[in-house]
């Protein structure tokens, strides 16, 4: 039988986990039973996730870490091994997106803000993880760090994301090299279109319009959907994928979309 129960004995770090995927992710890994360091940079809003995940019978425990900042990642590493006396994973989640804008109109303040968070981050964050991962000495080590499709593909008026996640990609695929001899598997996650928080207060018309235009399956993913994949690699079950960037998108970026007319659309009645 398949089963996930080997994640069951694994701690692991979700950075950016108080809100949109990381937070889906945190609540995926407590309800199969893995301990998690819920941590963001929003205090009130990460607290209350660790603390819905303890009232829903999960074990978490929310430590406050901005990723751009050496010391709080090495603080939130610490943290998480003095709490549950080992480390098997961290996810890499915490991001930013940046307004959308042509290259050279990007100031340079704008362009190291959001390198800090969404590709330094993610370095800092494999730094210490991978140390404490290895002094765990956990036969089932991961790393997952979340990427987007622009990992990817490029994208006009997103110069700046798009080379912090290509960075992120490369971050993933050479750490899986270091690693893979010593049980820890490195993987990127490339998300499509996620229903969070960007989509604020959007009317459901708007949502749905840009869903039909993002997706070919005409819906915006749901982030708990990016939980399930983040369990699958953190188990045992994916010991042998390490060093991918798996896209997740509804097949958007597997090419154009030309509408064409059914010759039998009865088909589907
Ligand atoms: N939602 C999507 O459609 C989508 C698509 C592709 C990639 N992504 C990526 O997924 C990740 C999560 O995105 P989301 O949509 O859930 O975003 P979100 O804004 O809903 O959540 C991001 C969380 O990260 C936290 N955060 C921001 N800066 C931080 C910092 N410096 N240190 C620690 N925490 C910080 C925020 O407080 C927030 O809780 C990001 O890396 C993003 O680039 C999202």
């Amino acid at each position: 039988m398949t089963d996930f129960s080997s994640v069951k004995v694994k701690v692991a770090i979700v950075t950016g986990a108080a809100d949109g995927l990381g937070k889906a992710i945190a609540q995926c890994y407590a309800e199969n039973g893995m301990k998690v360091v819920v941590s963001d940079i929003n205090a009130d809003k990460g607290s209350k996730v660790a603390e819905e995940i303890r009232a829903a019978g999960g074990e978490a425990v929310f430590f406050k870490a901005d990723v751009s900042k050496e010391d709080e990642v090495k603080g939130l590493v610490d943290f998480a091994v003095a709490t549950y006396g080992r480390l098997d994973g961290l996810v890499n989640n915490a991001g930013i997106a940046a307004e959308n804008r042509p290259t050279h109109e990007f100031s340079v303040a704008e362009f190291d803000k959001l390198m800090a968070i969404d590709l330094r981050g993610v370095f800092l964050g494999m730094k210490f993880a991978v140390e404490a991962i290895l002094k765990t000495k956990s036969t089932g080590g991961f790393i997952i760090n979340v990427a987007s499709q622009a990992g990817i593909l490029g994208n006009s008026s997103m110069a700046t994301y798009v080379s912090a996640k290509h960075g992120v990609v490369g971050l993933t695929k050479s750490a899986a090299l270091d690693y893979a001899p010593h049980n820890i598997s490195v993987n990127a996650i490339c998300p499509g279109t996620f229903r969070t928080s960007i989509w604020g207060q959007a009317p459901e018309e708007v949502v749905s319009q840009y869903a039909k235009l993002l997706s070919p399956n005409g819906r915006l993913g749901d982030p708990k959907e990016i939980g399930h994949l983040a369990l699958f690699l953190a188990s045992d079950l994916a010991r042998y994928i390490s060093g991918s960037a798996i896209v997740i998108d509804a097949g958007s970026h597997a090419g154009k979309v030309t509408p064409v007319q059914w010759a039998h659309p009865e088909i589907l009645e």
